[in-house]
């Protein structure tokens, strides 16, 4: 594979320019660290938006055509279906991909992406976002330093108070399923971060569609689920996650932890989307070790562009971390 040469602005692209492309595309223009070389998009209106951020790149008509256009990278964010397709198409012509999650709908297609970035040797990336928040950097820090002692409870929410306004969402074959697919994916890809891939041993779910229990996945996504999971045989995970759940606030997001020594909670203030806080909890009392300001949500592609550029186009086994949460998004809806 060519090798970017540290300090060389990698060529990337754009598959996808619509909420989050655009989005993602103005973070990584606003840091001038890549040259946004192409757009693909088949929505006009979309083309001309992104044009407007990146106005010298070229707009090709296809993924095809960018596959084999002088690229070291392609950034996908199309509808969910599309993605693993895509990024294995990219990824055989030797391009890094930096992909919008769900890197697949199923173990098995996110299985064969990470496959054919590992035999072309390329970069593989997920915009996992929230990693990338100082909150859970915070987290983390506390997780990793062992000063909880024996973790024996996790708790995960993630509740969209408002649910997608995208016709597609709401299609299991284009979107893959519902809220798991959508929200719970980021929860399970920070368990499986946080933890250090952890073993899960056991999986229960209830899934449900406009208040009833879900019938059939492949013909309804669902809106409001539950589940819980035993990790390394001594860790109880409750996760919870919807759309539309009349929730009082836009949002309620927290990923918390619980040890013999105390807790560590990462929580959304007010509703928020986009602000967090971080607390420590040392029995009835607490500190607070993350506020929220960080703009943290083009981070992962920033990040992806600096990997691309510092290390070159090269394959970070890291990437089996995805096939792991895609093994338990797998379990949760029951699949196979
Ligand atoms: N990482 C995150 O936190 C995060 C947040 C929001 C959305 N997402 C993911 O991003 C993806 C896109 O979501 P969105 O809300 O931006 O959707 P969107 O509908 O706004 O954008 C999708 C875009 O893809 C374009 N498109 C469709 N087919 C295409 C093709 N063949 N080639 C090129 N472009 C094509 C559409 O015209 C549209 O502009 C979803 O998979 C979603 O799960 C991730």
């Amino acid at each position: 594979m060519d090798t970017v040469l540290a300090g060389n602005k990698p060529r990337i692209g754009f598959v996808g320019v619509g909420w989050i492309g655009k989005n993602r595309l103005e973070a990584v223009a606003k840091e001038n660290t890549a040259e946004i070389a192409a757009i693909s998009d088949p929505n006009p209106a979309f083309v001309e938006g992104a044009l407007g951020v990146t106005p010298n790149a070229d707009v090709i008509g296809s993924l095809d055509e960018m596959a084999s256009a002088d690229l070291e990278g392609i950034v996908i964010a199309t509808p969910s279906a599309l993605h693993a397709a895509q990024s294995i198409e990219a990824l055989n012509k030797g391009k890094a991909v930096f992909c919008q999650k769900p890197l697949g709908r199923t173990a098995k297609e996110v299985n064969d992406v990470v496959q054919a970035a590992q035999k072309q040797d390329v970069l593989l990336s997920v915009d996992f976002s929230y990693r990338f928040t100082n909150g859970i950097k915070a987290l983390k820090q506390v997780l990793d330093s062992g000063e909880l002692g024996t973790i024996y409870g996790a708790n995960l929410v993630f509740h969209n108070a408002y649910g997608p306004d995208k016709p597609w969402y709401f299609d299991p074959k284009l979107a893959g399923g519902g809220c798991v697919m959508d929200l719970g994916i980021h929860l399970v890809d920070l368990l499986v971060w946080l933890l250090d891939n952890p073993e899960v041993n056991e999986v229960s779910s209830q899934l449900f569609s406009k208040a009833k229990l879900l019938q059939d996945i492949n013909e309804q996504v669902e809106d409001y689920a539950v589940a819980q999971l035993l990790i390394n045989s001594s860790i109880a995970v409750q996760m919870a996650c919807s759309w539309n759940l009349p929730a009082g606030v836009d949002a309620v997001i927290e990923v918390s932890f619980y040890g013999t020594n105390g807790g560590v909670a990462f929580k959304n203030i007010n509703g928020s989307f986009y602000d967090f806080t971080t607390e420590r909890f040392y029995g009835t009392s607490r500190q607070t070790i993350s506020t929220p300001g960080d703009s943290w949500g083009g981070k992962a592609a920033v990040n992806w562009v600096e990997e691309l550029s510092q290390n070159g186009n090269k394959f970070n086994s890291d990437a089996f971390q995805y096939v792991k949460s895609a093994e338990i998004l797998d379990r949760i809806y029951k699949r196979g």
